[in-house]
């Protein structure tokens, strides 16, 4: 069967790959995949900035945003909970089996080891392929009434935990957020965008393009009651003028130095969370008194959240009901581009002006 890999640590390496098709061992379920979804960490991945193949294999499958379809049980499953038809997300990371305490309860994405590995990203093969094995305990399932938007669940796991994290940490003290601003209006952004304004929070929407109505960014943001501002128009360092200070940061940009020039606006007793993965290096200068002072007198917090385990895709779906109700159609509409497997390699260029790009793998019957 076919499959788009790389070869780690090569440049622009990307090639349809001729792989075996697997077999479900007991307990795992046999998946077709229908849609992969293209997420920065795959460009980077091309980018040859990381990704690692299998032990023993010098390709690496790419693809680690899936939804797919069950078509075969493995063995002790026929009386389980899962049926041949079932739609179907799987996580990312798998635990590293060194003892960690985290990764032995399920919370692998708190990993404290380092060794755990992730489909299309670590040393194991991705969902960029036509048909993949799974054990239950990292499959989740998705109610039909989603098929549309299936593929977008781990991207929202993700912004699911980042949130999850932030509000979590906030229970040290009295926390009443009114305020947030999310740095970034790609597929992450645009999520926490709507998680946010799903719980009731006053959102600013920061990203570079211009908005307006040519802005499909913009639009969205709008649509759910964000506001949306150009960092054209509004530069970084005027930002405070304009919006003030927030109780909740998001950044989902993949700049470091917005990052730390976000921090301006932290509120005392505010909470900043890290969500993009940046590769490459940045010069600018901050002054790390200002900083130290800043965080400390505020209180304040900066946190970092990666991954996301199975509780976290549980909550994106449970949130999916809540905004499809709220404002109908606007998670679909986070699908700008659908291409088909043959044109893989069009798929995997950044597209600037659009949001989420979906590999179609399979039509369905
Ligand atoms: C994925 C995460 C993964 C992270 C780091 C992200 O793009 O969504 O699941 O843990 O990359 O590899």
């Amino acid at each position: 069967m076919k499959a788009v890999a790389i070869l780690p640590g090569q440049k622009d390496s990307v090639h349809l790959q001729e792989i075996a098709k697997p077999q479900p061992k007991a307990g795992e379920l046999l998946v077709q995949v229908l849609e992969t979804g293209v997420c920065g960490t795959d460009l980077e991945i091309i980018d040859a900035i990381y990704g690692t193949a299998p032990a023993g294999e010098n390709f690496l499958v790419l693809g680690h945003e899936s939804f797919g379809k069950v078509v075969e049980l493995g063995r002790g499953l026929e009386n389980s909970d899962w049926s041949v038809g079932d739609y179907v997300v799987s996580t990312v990371r798998r635990p590293c089996h060194a003892n960690d305490p985290n990764c032995e309860s399920g919370h692998s994405d708190m990993c404290r080891t380092g060794q755990y590995t992730e489909r299309g990203i670590k040393e194991m093969h991705g969902y960029m392929t036509e048909y993949y094995t799974e054990s239950v305990d990292f499959a989740v399932k998705v109610p039909p009434a989603f098929r549309s938007i299936g593929v977008l669940l781990e991207p929202t796991a993700v912004v699911e935990k980042a949130v999850y994290q932030a509000f979590k940490i906030q229970e040290r003290l009295e926390w009443q957020p009114r305020r947030a601003i999310v740095f970034g209006a790609g597929p992450i952004g645009l999520l926490a965008t709507f998680l946010l304004r799903d719980r009731g929070l006053e959102v600013y929407t920061i990203a570079l393009s211009p908005g307006g109505p040519q802005n499909i960014k913009a639009t969205l943001a709008e649509r759910c009651g964000a506001t949306y501002i150009s960092t054209q128009q509004i530069p970084l360092d005027d930002l405070k003028q304009t919006v003030g200070e927030v109780d909740l940061i998001v950044e989902a940009s993949g700049s470091g130095e917005v990052a730390f020039k976000g921090l301006d606006n932290l509120a005392i007793n505010g909470v900043m969370v890290l969500t993009s993965v940046t590769g490459g290096h940045n010069n600018l200068s901050i002054d790390p008194n200002m900083l130290n002072m800043q965080i400390m007198m505020g209180n304040q917090v900066v946190v970092g959240s990666v991954n996301a385990n199975r509780r976290y895709f549980e909550m994106g779906a449970e949130s999916w009901q809540r905004i499809e109700k709220k404002w109908p159609g606007l998670l679909a509409a986070v699908i700008t581009r659908k291409l088909p497997f043959e044109a893989f390699k069009e798929a995997l260029i950044k597209d600037r002006t659009g949001i989420k790009t979906v590999l179609q793998i399979t039509n369905e019957e």
